[in-house]
């Protein structure tokens, strides 16, 4: 893994959208994009810079279940609001959290994925080092399922919501095996409470108990952290 260590958020989301331009420069036309506090920033400086998506696809993450696409803490929302609505694309892909079968949104879902091979996968991760809202213990090989959120991730997340009982204790998720499909990823990290799901993933053994850890299998992924999420990290890079 490449791995980039950036003194603050500013300069490590700068980076990542030179990554982002690169990637449309080799003729990427496919991206995973990822929401939460991570990418806020990067999604900032896409706006404010001429990078041009309106011949790209994008394939998001994954979205809550039961929530509507116009729910304020829905991720088609956030998209809309932090992107979408600023920086157009040609096409874009969110789960869709009001759909009651399962079985039929991941199929569907599955299959937007394979008709769009993803170029470029932005990831963020939890601090229990998901990655999507693939949770510890996940399989590997999973595609697109129905995620039970952990306790932490949904203590995490309740951070945009009015209160805990109101965050949502499922969502659809795209795969470890198709984020492990992507040709390329753009893992970006910022923060203290990343700094042990960081180390683990770099640093330690490749187990489904921490799912980003996955990542030290793939051929092509840059890491962009700050100091902070660097700074349990042993080895120099
Ligand atoms: C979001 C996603 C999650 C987040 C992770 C970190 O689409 O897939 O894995 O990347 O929970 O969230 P933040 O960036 O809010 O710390």
């Amino acid at each position: 893994m490449n791995v980039l260590i950036f003194d603050n958020q500013e300069e490590a989301s700068k980076k990542a959208l030179d990554i982002f331009k690169d990637a449309i420069d080799k003729g990427a036309k496919t991206f995973g994009l990822a929401t939460g506090s991570t990418p806020e920033k990067l999604y900032e400086l896409m706006i404010e810079s001429d990078i041009d998506f309106s011949d790209s696809t994008s394939i998001n993450l994954d979205e809550y279940y039961g929530l509507a696409d116009d729910h304020p803490q829905s991720y088609h929302y956030f998209m809309e609001k932090h992107l979408f609505s600023k920086k157009p694309f040609k096409e874009t892909f969110i789960p869709d959290g009001l759909n009651e079968d399962a079985e039929a949104e991941t199929k569907r879902f599955d299959e937007i994925i394979a008709n769009h091979p993803i170029d470029l996968q932005l990831l963020g991760v939890g601090p229990n080092g998901h990655i999507g809202f693939n949770e510890p213990g996940t399989d590997f090989l999973i595609k697109t399922h129905l995620a039970d959120l952990t306790d932490d991730t949904i203590k995490a997340n309740s951070r945009f919501f009015d209160s805990i009982d109101q965050v949502p204790t499922k969502a659809y998720s795209m795969g470890i095996g198709s984020i492990m499909d992507s040709k390329e990823i753009l893992f970006i990290a910022f923060g203290e409470n990343k700094a042990a799901a960081v180390k683990g993933m770099l640093e330690g053994p490749v187990t489904e108990e921490l799912p980003a850890s996955v990542l030290q299998k793939h051929p092509n992924v840059t890491l962009i952290i700050d100091q902070a999420a660097a700074s349990q990290l042993e080895k120099d890079y």
